[in-house]
């Protein structure tokens, strides 16, 4: 299951578009069932609205029905470790129990286990929302 996730990281991110940077990343979710959505970097000639791995995955993910996480994998090339950029970290937040796996990998094998929690700690998700009553502060 794991080797299938990070296979599939590892196949998104051969699919990336990345022109600008020349930083090709993939990821892959797995939900709650077992099943896995991929998705690689897209990037823009306005820099900005370039979209990182982790979110096309997410997008996949919402649009095949799910909405929960269970496992994640990201991958890069090179050295350094590709960890997800702070905003995916969130983005992934929105869908996963802070306690879910996280691999880091690069283009061959598994670099890095860690999870949610630690690479966020102390998060802000939809159930600290849901902690506050509506209208409370008007
Ligand atoms: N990138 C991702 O796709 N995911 C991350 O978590 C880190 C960064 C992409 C965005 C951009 O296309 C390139 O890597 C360089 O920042």
């Amino acid at each position: 299951m794991t080797e299938r996730l990070i296979a599939a990281a590892q196949a998104a991110l051969k699919k990336a578009y990345a022109p600008y940077s020349k930083f090709q990343v993939g990821a892959a979710i797995s939900t709650e069932n077992g099943e896995i959505f991929s998705g690689c970097n897209v990037e823009n000639a306005a820099y900005p609205l370039g979209c990182c791995a982790e979110a096309s995955a997410i997008s996949a993910m919402v649009m095949a029905g799910h909405r929960k996480i269970s496992a994640v994998a990201v991958a890069g090339i090179g050295e350094v470790l590709t960890t997800p950029c702070g905003g995916c970290r969130q983005r992934l937040r929105e869908f996963a129990a802070d306690n879910i796996p996280v691999y880091v990998c690069d283009e061959r094998e598994l670099r890095l286990e860690t999870t949610l929690a630690d690479l966020l700690p102390l998060s802000f998700g939809p159930e600290n929302l849901a902690d506050n009553p509506a209208g409370q502060l008007d």
